[in-house]
């Protein structure tokens, strides 16, 4: 159908570590909406890659495992994540949140040709009554006709302290200057990329989180969305 019966899309985009899940699904719970993690499909199709022994850099291969994935979102009843991700039927939960999963997501995910594989697979996300779509081009490319576009984001050193926290709780061990080094990293390949850069979309409201309780940053942008959505 035209994008005037499509249901409707909320974009939060941003730099990894940002504060956009747990946003999204904030946001989730007070709309009743899908959500997408889009992130998770790179760091899937990165971690399918590696399970088949590909070289991250062989595009045609890593789009098609893209194109391939077996995935499925279970809503989880408890634990840190909001779903569980089953690939392959192995739940692969964790495995896809390690620091080099999403070093090896945000490698695939400069390859044009996995970022074409996976275009179709979130315009299905799109349902009633609506999406909450989180990631890096949810605003400028996926879904360009988004009804309300955030582009949410915060200083490098905020989001290495916020993540590695996140990483203790797991009982990973990581050091917090390794991290501050490869979301430094990860933010270059992400925003100097050809294709789909992360930045901004024109009509995007920008909200930095730098220094804000995470209640008021909920706060924040429900007072954009509530403006739209009812
Ligand atoms: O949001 P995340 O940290 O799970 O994303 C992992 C990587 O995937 C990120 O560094 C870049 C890539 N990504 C992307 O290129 N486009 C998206 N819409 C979402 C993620």
């Amino acid at each position: 159908g035209t994008s005037m019966t499509e249901p409707v899309v909320i974009a939060i985009d941003g730099p990894s570590g940002a504060g956009k899940g747990a946003v999204t699904q904030h946001l989730a719970q007070r709309t009743g909406f899908q959500v997408l993690d889009s992130g998770a499909l790179y760091r899937l199709t990165g971690f399918a890659a590696r399970l088949d022994g590909l070289e991250l850099s062989d595009a045609p291969s890593v789009a098609a495992v893209a194109r391939g994935l077996n995935v499925r979102f279970v809503p989880a009843q408890s634990g840190h994540e909001p779903f569980e991700v089953m690939l392959r039927g192995v739940d692969v939960t964790d495995s896809i949140r390690t620091d080099q999963a999403g070093v090896d997501a945000s490698t695939v995910a400069a390859l044009p040709m996995v970022r074409a594989a996976l275009g179709d697979r979130q315009q299905a996300f799109r349902q009633a009554p609506g999406l909450i779509a989180d990631g890096r081009d949810m605003g400028t490319v996926v879904f360009k006709d988004a009804l309300v576009k955030i582009f949410l984001t915060a200083s490098a050193e905020i989001r290495a302290e916020r993540r590695y926290n996140q990483l203790k709780n797991k009982d990973m061990d990581v050091s917090l200057a390794a991290l501050l080094e490869s979301i430094q990293a990860r933010d270059a390949r992400d925003s100097n990329r050809a294709v789909a850069p992360l930045k901004p979309a024109e009509d995007a409201v920008v909200i930095d989180s730098s220094g804000m309780p995470l209640e008021a940053v909920h706060e924040a942008i429900w007072a954009v969305v509530s403006k739209v959505v009812t």
